[in-house]
């Protein structure tokens, strides 16, 4: 577990597996992508799930936001629940999946950024690569981050 300032209360991120965190996890993408963003129901859980590190962001006892890390450094459905975004949350998860990329060696980040999001990604060292393309009906945008030499 990690912990980072937000505001008065403290953000602790929790690692697990999907079987343990998917109870958690599973509300916060569905009221933020599907509820809020309109991405179709069907598309949201997947088969990278079972096969992720996924992260979860706790305050207090409550769960605020999650995001996930596929085996080869792909890191997804990054989400904070409205009302707790800006508070230093994304930042805690995100922070939290690159020291287990770095951990586990991976040379090599990449995810596909909302192009809303792009700033906030760039503050975490990750670039665009290529052009913009749609995916689940909203702008997109390739970016990667190495994390190894060469
Ligand atoms: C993108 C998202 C995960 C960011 O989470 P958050 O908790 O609001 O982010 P934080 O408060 O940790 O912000 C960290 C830093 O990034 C900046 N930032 C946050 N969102 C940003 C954005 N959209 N553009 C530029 N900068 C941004 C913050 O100002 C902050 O900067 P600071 O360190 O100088 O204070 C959140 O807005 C979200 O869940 N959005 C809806 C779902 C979504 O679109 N997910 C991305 C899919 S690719």
């Amino acid at each position: 577990m990690s912990g980072t300032g937000a505001g008065a209360e403290a953000v602790r991120i929790v690692l697990g597996t999907w079987p343990e965190l998917a109870e958690r996890a599973a509300p916060i993408r569905f009221r933020v992508f599907v509820d809020e963003q309109g991405v179709p129901v069907e598309m949201e859980l997947d088969e990278f799930d079972p096969l992720s590190c996924h992260a979860l962001a706790l305050v207090g006892e409550q769960a605020v936001g999650t995001g996930r890390l596929l085996p080869d450094g792909h890191i997804g459905r990054m989400a904070v629940d409205a009302g707790w975004r800006g508070h230093g949350v994304g930042a805690a998860l995100l922070g939290a999946l690159i020291d287990e990329a770095l951990s586990r060696g991976l040379p090599v980040l990449a995810l596909s950024a909302q192009t809303h999001a792009l700033g906030f990604y760039a503050r975490f060292g990750f670039e665009p690569v290529g052009p913009e393309y749609e995916e689940a009906g909203l702008p997109h945008q390739a970016m990667e981050r190495r994390l190894a030499a060469g």
